[in-house]
């Protein structure tokens, strides 16, 4: 089933979003071992995450075939691959990643309702399931970055676009204002943490 039918995609892409954030991989335990990319496209984030986390085993997975020999014909680093798979398949994916994400792909799909929040969380509860016991599942919706720790099985993190877009606007002297952020981050919570 095709989430998100998107293939914007572009370099620097994590570090940007976490720096972004103010926050990192290593502070939500992040070490080495496998990686998921799940809706990779054309593997940008895929080869990022395994320069980022060295030593690490990353694998891209995409619906479209398209995409996946795009990243296989740019692929240098032996410790990445790629898969043309349907993630919403659960039983295509292994078990036993440290880390997961789902970088614009899962979150657009279903804010743009090309999916149910049933099936956003059958997808999401599933992929909970197939971290380590101190896995980390990692969702993004451009800046907006949501962290599971299965570890403490909860969401320990969701990005605050208005304190983000703060710290950019009000050297201008632009004061901003969205009285419905909080009301998004409790979504976004509930959401996850109930899949
Ligand atoms: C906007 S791109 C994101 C690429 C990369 N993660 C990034 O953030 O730059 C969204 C990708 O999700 C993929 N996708 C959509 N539904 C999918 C599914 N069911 N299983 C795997 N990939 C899927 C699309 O094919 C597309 O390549």
């Amino acid at each position: 089933m095709i989430i998100w039918n998107s293939n914007n995609t572009r370099k620097n892409r994590i570090h940007e979003t976490l720096k972004k954030n103010r926050i990192t991989l290593e502070q939500f335990g992040v070490k080495k071992g496998r990686i998921l990319d799940w809706g990779c496209g054309k593997g940008l984030t895929t080869r990022e995450l395994g320069k980022l986390v060295p030593e690490s085993e990353v694998l891209g997975i995409d619906i479209s075939q398209e995409q996946i020999d795009i990243a296989n014909s740019r692929r240098k680093n032996k410790r990445v691959r790629f898969e043309c798979v349907d993630g919403c398949d659960l039983e295509n994916i292994a078990q036993g990643y440290f880390l997961i994400t789902a970088m614009n792909n899962l979150m657009y799909g279903l804010a743009q309702i090309n999916i149910s929040v049933e099936e956003f969380q059958r997808v999401v509860g599933g992929l909970k399931g197939k971290l380590d016991d101190d896995g980390v599942l990692l969702l993004s919706q451009h800046y907006r970055v949501m962290i599971y720790e299965r570890r403490v099985d909860r969401v320990t993190y969701v990005t605050n676009l208005v304190e983000i877009h703060r710290l950019e606007y009000e050297p201008m002297g632009v004061t901003l204002i969205d009285h419905f952020e909080e009301e998004y981050i409790k979504y976004w919570r509930e959401i996850v943490s109930r899949a």
